[in-house]
């Protein structure tokens, strides 16, 4: 029998968004997109190898969901997951609060992407999240939900990634991104170098800012494509 807990480590502004309805980041988050990778309409993962045809069937053991949302918009999704399938949940969050990521045309977040691109084998270039009590060993699988900054993964997920992503080796590890405008090739990039040995259910799931209040079609298709509902 599974079990079912909830771990919010922060609970702030964040609480009390349980409906399939998003918030967008003032500002307009499609210009955030990089020159370099940001923006392509290319979430089909080809060119990760994001491809396998099998899925292994995921359907026994317990399931993980770990995510990070700063504007609410993966949580949203992740709540809607949770009516679908039995889970336990962690909550990232940042050491530092009440940052304002998008302020000044995302300067915060930019810099914070910008450091772990330069160094992303050296843990300090990784923001500092509160402490994470989990047991990974004791999950068959790891549904990974993650915002996109930048084109790549949020970078306080990045930083639990690096830290425990070595732990899910071998695990089917199931990804989705909610990304304004851009592709999630970047992200799904950032999972697999974060989680070298895990065995990527695919597809992955991309729902852009605009689709959260409709989630829960995508998320139901998405739970049957991966093998993780019948
Ligand atoms: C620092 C930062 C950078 C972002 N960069 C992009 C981007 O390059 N492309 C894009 O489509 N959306 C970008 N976004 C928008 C988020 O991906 C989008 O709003 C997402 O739904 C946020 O999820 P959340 O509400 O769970 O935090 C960015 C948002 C932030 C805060």
């Amino acid at each position: 029998m599974k079990k079912l807990f909830y771990i919010l480590l922060v609970t702030g502004f964040f609480i009390g968004i349980t409906s399939c309805e998003g918030k967008e980041p003032a500002g307009g988050q499609s210009q955030t997109e990089t020159p370099e990778n940001g923006g392509e309409d290319d979430g089909d993962g080809d060119e990760n190898g994001n491809n396998n045809p099998e899925n292994p069937n995921p359907a026994t053991g317990d399931i993980l969901v770990v995510y990070y949302s700063y504007t609410n918009n993966t949580h949203t999704i992740v709540t809607d997951l949770l009516t679908q399938i039995e889970a336990d949940v962690v909550r990232i969050e940042p050491a530092d609060k009440g940052l304002d990521y998008a302020a000044n045309n995302y300067a915060i977040g930019s810099a914070l992407i910008v450091a772990i691109r330069e160094n992303p084998n050296d843990a300090s270039s990784y923001p500092a999240i509160d402490p994470v009590e989990v047991e990974l060993e004791n999950y068959a699988t790891v549904i990974v939900a993650a915002p996109l900054w930048w084109s790549n993964m949020a970078a306080p997920l990045q930083t639990f990634l690096f830290h425990h992503g070595n732990e899910m080796a071998g695990k089917n590890i199931g990804l989705f991104v909610s990304s304004a405008s851009s592709g999630i090739s970047g992200v799904e990039a950032d999972a697999r170098r974060l989680i070298p040995e895990g065995n990527f259910l695919t597809p992955s799931l991309w729902i852009r800012s605009s689709q959260t209040s409709n989630c829960h079609a995508m998320t139901t298709e998405w739970l049957e494509n991966t093998g993780l509902i019948e």
